[in-house]
């Protein structure tokens, strides 16, 4: 990367940068601070699967006429609106109006007939559109603009850091350019009410909800979409009193635990998917994990899937980090430079094993932000304690109650920089005591560790589990050191910044580059000793200064 770097400069045009008019994100679910009333997860969830059910996924023809097609789409009804992406070939997504426009449209299509193989005769929402005339459209096509779903390359996100005003002003870029889009949130919609459409086959009034990052407000392009498949509506749908002395049930086969029903349902969803879902592709049914769960590849939106079921703790979970990345606009952007950082460093992988997940680096900034004086983010506890009547939530036992009503929450009174909570990030989690103390976003206080795992994150939630049990303890020393040398690096950054015109990366980027290139490109630029010498003397000294440094940051 550094190479390439060097090869840039800064464009000339500072007054055309958008990031010096808004701040980051743009829709109401950000947590941004435009001035767009923030809506209540729930609602979020609804608006959304209801817009996902009126839209359909439509692969095109590479040479197209964008005005034609959408005429030809509105036959069937009033279009609300539509975006075009490129994953492997042309693809639109189109949002009617109305839902009986997508049966009209499904009433018009045919079932391809194959000369040589046989097909499923599978009616989804999913469509492939052909030109009846190919020659005679490619004359009148028009330059289609494509809504991009992929992740920043490394090039350009090096190159906005370097041009960026100040630290804060590069991890709000960061997160403007990381955060989920507009149009890959409805994406990620889709995809769900897609998979839903083949659940329902056995299931008529389930739902499939995306979870985690894909709804959390912390997930960045490219992010795979966690899939929950609840089946809980379904009773509560049947509920409907009835007058009489007798009293319906359906019959029902039973089994011996609720865990074998998940494995049972999920196995045939799971085959489902695989042989008649259009577009699914590499179905893995993982069954025996502790959350079982079906892994499949969506192909045509790209996203890598993860089914589960009989998971209501983690949407819940999803909603209160919802709920913390909305209540502070630095929260989010803090969030995305440490997953970022921690992806630079290969501190996390897509890969499963040892490695600290996203989910857990997500807990630590937030405990560290209620760690602040005054503090940034408020604890679990107290969000329980300002809970009404309507938001108490106990699933299998576990008390999941909080407010959900974002404006009953109090804002914080820290007025702290980004820049400045950074780096205390580094020397807080570079010096914290992970061998004795568990983290603890309930309390906003460390807890003695219960157990022996390296890394004790408390799940909020479940609290007898550790979200972080995989951590190894050579993953967390990596981590440690990498935190340590990022405080380093940053305190020598406030005191030597390179001038504007210089194509040397600063703060932020100076983080994401690999660490010993890091370390020899620091050294070359200061003329010092050789860098193992420095960086060893330099972390000595923040080790011993950092101690004391924390233990008044704590204070605070
Ligand atoms: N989850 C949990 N306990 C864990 C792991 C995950 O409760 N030990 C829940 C969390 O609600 C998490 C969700 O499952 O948000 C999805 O897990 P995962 O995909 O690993 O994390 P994400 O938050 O979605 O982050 P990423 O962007 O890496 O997918
Ligand atoms: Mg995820």
């Amino acid at each position: 990367q550094l190479p390439i770097l060097r090869l840039l400069s800064c464009p000339g045009t500072v007054a055309a940068d958008p990031r010096r008019e808004e701040q980051p994100s743009g829709s109401a679910e950000t947590g941004s601070e435009d001035k767009t009333p923030k809506k209540r997860f729930s609602e979020v969830q609804k608006e959304r699967r209801e817009q996902a059910q009126r839209t359909v996924l439509i692969h095109c023809p590479n040479k197209i006429s964008e005005k034609k097609f959408l005429k030809y789409l509105s036959q069937h009804g009033p279009i609300n609106n539509h975006f075009f992406y490129e994953s492997y070939g042309l693809y639109a997504v189109v949002e009617f109006c109305q839902k009986e426009s997508v049966d009209s449209l499904q009433n018009g299509a045919h079932t391809p007939s194959m000369s040589t193989e046989a097909v499923i005769p599978f009616r989804s929402r999913y469509f492939n559109l052909k030109l009846k005339n190919p020659s005679n459209q490619t004359s009148q096509q028009s330059h289609i603009q494509c809504s991009n779903q992929l992740p920043p390359s490394s090039k350009k996100i090096f190159e906005l850091l370097r041009c960026a005003e100040s630290i804060d002003d590069q991890l709000n870029s960061l997160l403007k350019e990381f955060q989920l889009t507009e149009e890959n949130t409805k994406l990620r919609y889709l995809t769900c009410s897609l998979v839903e459409d083949i659940a329902a086959a056995y299931f008529p009034d389930c739902t499939v909800r995306p979870f985690g990052s894909s709804v959390n407000t912390f997930g960045k392009l490219g992010c795979d979409l966690d899939m929950f498949l609840d089946l809980d509506e379904i009773g509560k749908l049947s509920a409907v009193k009835t007058a009489g002395n007798f009293l319906m049930e359906f019959q029902v086969k039973n089994i011996p635990s609720g865990r074998i029903a998940t494995q049972k349902i999920l196995s045939v969803i799971g085959e489902c998917l695989d042989h008649f879902g259009p577009g699914c592709v590499g179905v893995q049914k993982i069954l025996n994990a502790r959350c079982p769960l079906v892994r499949f590849s969506h192909h045509a939106s790209g996203f890598q899937c993860d089914l589960t079921t009989n998971n209501r703790i983690a949407l819940k979970s999803s909603e209160l980090l919802y709920i913390y990345g909305a209540l502070d606009s630095r929260v989010r952007a803090l969030v995305f430079t440490v997953r970022c950082w921690a992806r630079a460093h290969s501190l996390t992988s897509s890969i499963p094993g040892a490695w600290i997940t996203n989910f857990s680096l997500t807990m630590i900034v937030i405990f560290f932000l209620q760690r602040r004086s005054p503090p940034i983010l408020p604890t679990l506890d107290s969000l329980k304690n300002l809970a009404g009547a309507e938001d108490k939530c106990i699933i299998e036992g576990n008390n999941c109650t909080f407010i959900r009503d974002l404006s009953r929450i109090k804002p914080s009174g820290n007025t702290e920089t980004l820049e400045l909570l950074l780096k205390e990030f580094f020397e807080y989690f570079g010096n914290f005591a992970f061998n004795k103390n568990s983290i603890n976003i309930r309390q906003g206080k460390e807890q003695n560790k219960p157990d022996s795992s390296p890394l004790h994150i408390q799940n909020p939630f479940e609290t007898s589990l550790n979200i972080s049990k995989n951590v190894s303890q050579s993953q967390l020393q990596k981590f440690v050191d990498l935190a340590r040398e990022s405080a380093w690096i940053l305190q020598q950054e406030g005191q030597d910044r390179p001038s504007p015109s210089s194509n040397q990366p600063w703060g932020l980027a100076a983080l994401l580059l690999p660490s010993i290139a890091n370390g020899m490109a620091l050294a070359r630029k200061k003329g010092k000793k050789p860098i193992n010498e420095t960086v060893k003397n330099l972390l000595e000294s923040i080790k011993s200064n950092s101690a004391e440094n924390s233990t008044n940051t704590h204070r605070k």
